[in-house]
């Protein structure tokens, strides 16, 4: 059997507004509210991802690392167009322009920590890189 989750992650029946983002949908009460298989980005049943594990802790650790020094703002310009071989990506990649969060700060902070400083003169904003840079 064959299922195609591109179509059921955005069914009317289970999710409103399925291209907004939304962490809410994820509680352990709208889950339950929802029949099993209408999310199941890793498959399910006899050939389960054998990453799943990995992949979410994975993605916390790398989503946090790079959230925690960085804004990611996607240029508005750039066309996104799904490319769906047997993973979903971009055709063209999603160039992003970086900045850093440290660009609200004013340059020079009395008393700021000595790391914070020296990351700033590291990394000044913004930078841009492309989907194939990361
Ligand atoms: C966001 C990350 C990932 C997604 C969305 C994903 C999704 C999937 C999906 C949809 C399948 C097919 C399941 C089926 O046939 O019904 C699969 C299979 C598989 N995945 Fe992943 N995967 C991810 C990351 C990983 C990682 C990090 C690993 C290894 C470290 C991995 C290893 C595997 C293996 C070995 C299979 C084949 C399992 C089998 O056929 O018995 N995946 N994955």
């Amino acid at each position: 059997m064959s299922t195609f989750s591109f179509t059921v992650h955005r069914d009317p029946r289970w999710w409103q507004h399925p291209l907004v983002f939304a962490p809410d949908r994820w509680t352990p009460e709208a889950e339950a509210a929802r029949p099993r298989f209408t999310y199941f980005p890793f498959g399910g049943g006899q050939r389960q991802c054998l990453g799943e594990p990995f992949a979410w802790m994975e993605a916390a650790i790398i989503l946090a690392a790079i959230g925690q020094h960085w804004r990611l703002i996607h240029v508005p310009t750039h066309r996104v167009d799904l490319n769906p071989l047997i993973t979903l990506r971009p055709r063209y990649g999603m160039p992003m322009v970086l900045e850093h969060r440290m660009a609200d700060l004013p340059l020079h902070i009395p008393g700021a920590p000595q790391t914070a400083q020296a990351l700033w003169d590291r990394e000044r904003p913004p930078k841009i890189v492309t989907g194939e840079d990361l």
